[in-house]
């Protein structure tokens, strides 16, 4: 069944919604009545049909719209794109592995074809046909790995693997929460992930480096993690908060249902082939508050948890503000029975 593209903004008059299909496909990340921070890491393995795990690269209808927003931060702030000289190889490698998989499980709108390292590739949803030498970026309109994060959803984190550790040396960062790839390049590990509370004191960051380390090709990874965000703003950088900071002052009982949103992050983590690098695509889905309580379950956990997330959480998530308003506004829909865990 062919996608129906919204046309839809993330800024301004903020015209974004989710179709009644879409919002049936959204990735509650919530197994039980209550959060803490986890090594909560499971392999990247194809899911359901009509889940957002049915591929290994969801394309939904929020894609072109995404895709123009993208377009508009990077026109505004180049530096949201960034890879060091030793990272144009993992930028190939990516480029591979996103045409070869949006082609293989989106035919209709995806074609790429390859004859040695000549390769056509076809994107019809925006309109773009190139011919290209595989390996030679000045055959693209841009390096290989902003070309092919222009054209797909999600941010994406390149990590060069030396020295025992990761290493942020390459990214695409415009849908981000609240960190800034220009501020973290260069940085490893545990170094841009120093501010988080909580998870460093559980062993949880040792731990994951281990595992992401260890990771082998063709067998990719994924974990969930959520925020929330004021109006269905895709950029929330630091570069831009002064635009979007204080939204989070504006939430009132009557505007909880369209203002306040779930943000949810499909993190995965992948091996590419030629640079043995670390590609981290990290997947941003939004939820207003009226469209998650259209499902009882949704409403009622999504209520306890954010009702008793620890402070330390909520205050670094940035929800210290609105929390009150929109726990207040979600227990109508809580009737307190027990929920079954796992859903
Ligand atoms: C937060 C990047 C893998 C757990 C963050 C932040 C960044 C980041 C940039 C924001 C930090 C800030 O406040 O400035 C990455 C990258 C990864 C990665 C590039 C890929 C290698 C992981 C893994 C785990 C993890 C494997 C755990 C199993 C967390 C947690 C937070 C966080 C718990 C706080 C999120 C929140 O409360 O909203 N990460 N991360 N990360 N990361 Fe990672």
């Amino acid at each position: 069944m062919g996608i129906n593209f919204r046309q839809e903004t993330f800024r301004d008059d903020f015209s974004f919604k989710n179709s009644p299909e879409q919002i049936r496909r959204f990735p509650f990340p919530f197994h039980e009545d209550g959060y803490m921070y986890s090594v909560n890491i499971e392999p990247h393995v194809p899911g359901p049909k009509n889940t957002v795990f049915e591929h290994l690269f969801d394309v939904d209808e929020h894609y072109i719209s995404e895709m123009q927003d993208r377009a508009m931060v990077l026109a505004e702030d180049p530096l949201r794109c960034q890879s060091l000289p030793h990272m144009t190889l993992a930028g190939w490698d990516t480029l591979e592995l996103l045409m070869t998989e949006k082609a293989k499980s989106y035919p209709d709108l995806f074609s790429l074809t390859r004859d040695g390292d000549q390769w056509h590739w076809i994107n019809r949803p925006l309109g773009i046909e190139d011919r290209f030498t595989f390996g030679d970026t000045s055959t693209l309109p841009y390096g290989p790995l902003e070309y092919i994060t222009r054209q797909s959803q999600g941010d994406f984190a390149v990590l060069d693997q030396r020295d025992g550790n990761l290493w942020m040396d390459a990214g695409m960062v415009t849908t981000q929460a609240d960190w800034s790839l220009d501020f973290d390049i260069g940085m490893n590990f545990f170094e841009w992930h120093a501010p988080v509370p909580l998870a460093h004191e559980l062993g949880v960051f040792t731990r994951a480096l281990k595992f992401l380390m260890a990771m082998q090709q063709g067998q990719p990874a994924r974990r969930f993690n959520w925020t929330m965000t004021i109006n269905p703003r895709l950029d929330t950088s630091p570069e831009n908060y002064h635009k979007w900071g204080t939204d989070r002052m504006t939430v009132t009982p009557e505007n909880v249902g369209h203002k306040v949103h779930l943000r949810v992050e499909v993190q995965m983590f992948f091996r590419l082939p030629r640079s043995n690098a670390l590609l981290f695509p990290i997947r941003c889905y939004l939820l207003k508050m009226e469209e998650l309580v259209t499902s009882p379950k949704w409403a009622r956990r999504f209520h306890r948890v954010l009702r008793d997330l620890p402070d330390e959480l909520a205050e670094y998530k940035g929800l210290v503000r609105y929390r009150p308003t929109t726990v207040e506004w979600l227990s109508k829909y809580d009737d307190g029975q027990p929920t079954s865990p796992g859903f």
